[in-house]
């Protein structure tokens, strides 16, 4: 059996770092909840989520690390953005690149009266344009401005360094969805002047499964989206009115913290230029790979600067699904087929709704895994031709 070759890290990254497997670990074997007792393994777990807020803080410098909500994911950190700001009658700007995780919550708060516009991206490079999404928001008082940071898909970078500045003047929120950038490029949250930023640990920032977190910018008071112990202020039956506490009840994934911790430290350590730098020469072989193989059509933008760390594709002629299944059962590939839980962003690009291959490598992918997964496209698009006797 060949080596196993992981490339869909834009799902989940894979491998992780070994602090995090040994922190993980550790926080299970030491037990306790945090948050929810005065002895001592119960302070020590607590310790451990706040040092990890505290790390987030640093890393996206944000100033206060209370603003940073846990979540299990990205999705439930953008549901709770979402339905804690949105009601009846307001107006919620966003594009057509965007992730099933912002879709759909945006169409049930629809059928709840909230007007929701979405900005068409460019049909060749994916990318929105600012001033498109700045025009959409003047037509009409609007509350929100939503933007998926890089696309997904096909690994558009957004042009967002301005809009919260401009948001901030108009009286309009600026929300990011940094699910594809968080841990992939330096973000600074103060600097980009971004109310609500939700993001994974598990994808760029290397963390486990299970963890996720919303950042809320100091002074935005949001609405819970779920109601419960918060392990303080037990007597009310009303949720607190500070951060974390009043959108964090229930029990928290203190492993999965201790291992999103560890990541954080080891991109600290490592210094998210050079993984940056790292995925950025991966992805620009993936490209030139690509590129010299007859019958492959590469979506997205042309400059590689405006790209993150997902590359779509499709072989012509090719059902990507089948695609797909042959790197994976006689190559030993994993990459990621269809649509991506982004419907909206193939109808951008015109590849819904059969959609595409995806190719996501990860700061541990070798060179030597890129040139396989190219060796085997181009035998796969061989034999293809071969088969159809061109
Ligand atoms: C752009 C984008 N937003 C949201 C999500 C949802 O992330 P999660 O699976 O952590 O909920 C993803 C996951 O692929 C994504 O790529």
């Amino acid at each position: 059996m060949k080596k196993h070759i992981y490339l869909d890290n834009a799902a989940t990254s894979h491998p992780k770092p070994e602090a995090v497997y040994r922190a993980v670990d550790a926080a299970l074997r030491t037990g306790a909840s945090p948050g929810r007792g005065g002895y001592q393994q119960a302070i020590s777990a607590e310790r451990l989520v706040f040092e990890t807020r505290e790390s987030l803080a640093e890393f996206f410098n944000a100033g206060d690390s209370e603003r940073f909500i846990f979540t299990p994911n990205a999705t439930a950190a953008i549901n709770q953005a979402l339905f804690g700001t949105l009601t009846a009658g307001d107006r919620v700007v966003t594009t057509s690149i965007e992730h099933n995780a912002v879709t759909r919550p945006l169409r049930a708060l629809q059928d709840r009266g909230v007007t929701v516009v979405k900005v068409a991206a460019d049909p060749t490079s994916g990318i929105v344009s600012a001033g498109a999404l700045k025009q959409a928001c003047q037509q009409q008082p609007t509350r929100l401005l939503l933007v998926n940071h890089c696309s997904n898909v096909f690994g558009a970078l957004q042009p967002v360094e301005n809009l919260g500045r401009w948001c901030r003047k108009q009286n309009i929120l600026f929300m990011l969805d940094g699910s594809q950038t968080a841990g992939y490029l330096p973000i600074d949250l103060q600097a980009l002047a971004v109310d609500l930023f939700a993001a994974p640990g598990h994808k760029g920032l290397l963390g486990p499964q299970g963890t996720g977190f919303l950042y809320v910018r100091p002074g935005l008071q949001l609405t819970p989206l779920i109601y419960g112990g918060t392990g303080a202020n037990s007597h009310s039956d009303l949720p607190p009115e500070e951060l974390p506490e009043r959108l964090e009840c229930g029990t928290l994934n203190a492993p999965g913290l201790a291992g999103l911790h560890a990541a954080i430290i080891f991109l600290q350590k490592t210094g998210i230029e050079n993984i940056c730098r790292r995925e950025s020469g991966l992805i620009d072989k993936i490209l030139q790979g690509l590129a010299a193989i007859d019958g492959v059509q590469v979506y997205g933008p042309a400059d590689l600067h405006l790209r993150g760390g997902a590359i779509s594709f499709n072989l012509t002629g090719q059902d990507p699904a089948e695609v797909g299944f042959t790197l994976d059962q006689q190559f030993n590939i994993s990459v990621r087929v269809g649509l991506q839980c982004a419907p909206d962003a193939h109808k951008a690009i015109g590849t819904y709704p059969i959609g595409t291959v995806r190719v996501s490598p990860g700061y541990f992918t070798t060179e030597a895994e890129i040139e396989a997964f190219l060796a085997a496209v181009r035998q796969i698009a061989q034999n293809d031709r071969r088969d159809s006797g061109v």
